[in-house]
């Protein structure tokens, strides 16, 4: 056979296809191999993010919180006392595994959408950030500040990036800078009630434009005495988680604000001592 006569044989166009086969075989395997590697990538990832948290939790069970906290003593009320110190510590350590981008970024998406004007922000109340974390990840471009009575959720943020955050109380803090929207949520519950005047009024002292209360409603002035009673650092006659209607009260104080949007959010699946509502409103400054 010649060699032509090879090549133009039946046997050449046999192995042709059985190569273009295996050639075929081994870019669905080479896939097969690239979606397996993505795969274990994104478990990796997964892995050292919970890493991640696990030497937060331990940083935080090494650290001794002394009851009043540093510099705790000096503050005037005790709610102020125990949140700088022990309890304020344990609510940290509880919550540094809060998944902020499932819990908080869906109501920050909403509530920003009101408020598209909005440069600055200060949380009052920050704790270890997870609204801080969600607004950051939503509009990098902000400019975020917090004030936080307790030093370790301090502390944690600083290391984090959040070079704005700052320890003291929202009571009387005086910062040098003003912010387009100053917001708390679920931090005027644990407020004296004596000084949810001052506090409401250093709100909006420290606002260009917008405050936002997100706050768990009453219709009267509720005191939470399960939650009062399981403060270890109690102290006779005061109560440490107080519901009301705290967008009322703000706007009782500064009448000539405008609402500009306001909602609730609804824990209906919460336990029957927990039931109640969180009711948020956007105030906007009209001078
Ligand atoms: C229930 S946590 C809410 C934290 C945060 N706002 C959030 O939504 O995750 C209450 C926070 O308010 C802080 N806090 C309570 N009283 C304060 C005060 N007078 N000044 C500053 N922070 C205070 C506590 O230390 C705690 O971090």
């Amino acid at each position: 056979m010649s060699i032509l006569d090879f090549f133009q044989s039946s046997k050449v166009n046999e192995m042709d296809v059985r190569i273009r086969n295996l050639e075929k075989l081994l870019e669905e395997k080479n896939t097969e191999i690239e979606q397996q590697n993505q795969k274990i990538h994104a478990i990796l990832k997964q892995i050292s993010k919970l890493g991640k948290r696990m030497n937060t939790i331990i940083d935080l069970s090494n650290k001794q919180a002394e009851p009043g906290g540093e510099g705790g003593a000096q503050y005037e009320t005790s709610q102020e006392r125990v949140w700088s110190g022990s309890h304020g510590y344990r609510y940290v350590v509880h919550h540094a595994n809060e998944n902020w981008l499932e819990t908080r970024v869906p109501t920050w998406e909403m509530l920003l959408e009101s408020m598209p004007d909005v440069q600055s922000v200060l949380e009052m109340g920050c704790n270890i950030g997870a609204n801080l974390k969600a607004l950051r990840h939503l509009r990098p471009e902000l400019a975020i500040s917090g004030v936080e009575i307790n030093k370790p959720a301090v502390d944690m943020l600083l290391a984090d990036g959040f070079d704005g955050v700052r320890q003291g109380s929202i009571i009387d803090i005086e910062l040098d800078q003003k912010f387009d929207l100053v917001f708390t949520r679920g931090v005027l519950i644990h407020i004296n009630p004596d000084k949810l005047e001052q506090t409401m009024k250093n709100m909006a002292a420290h606002s260009n434009k917008y405050v936002l209360i997100y706050e768990h409603f009453d219709h009267e002035v509720t005191e939470l005495e399960h939650y009062s009673r399981r403060v270890p650092e109690k102290e006779a006659g005061q109560g440490y988680q107080y519901w009301r209607d705290f967008s009322g009260l703000f706007h009782s104080f500064h009448p000539d604000w405008e609402i500009v949007r306001e909602g609730v959010r609804m824990t209906v699946d919460a336990k029957p001592h927990n039931k109640g509502d969180m009711h948020w409103t956007i105030f906007r400054r009209n001078h």
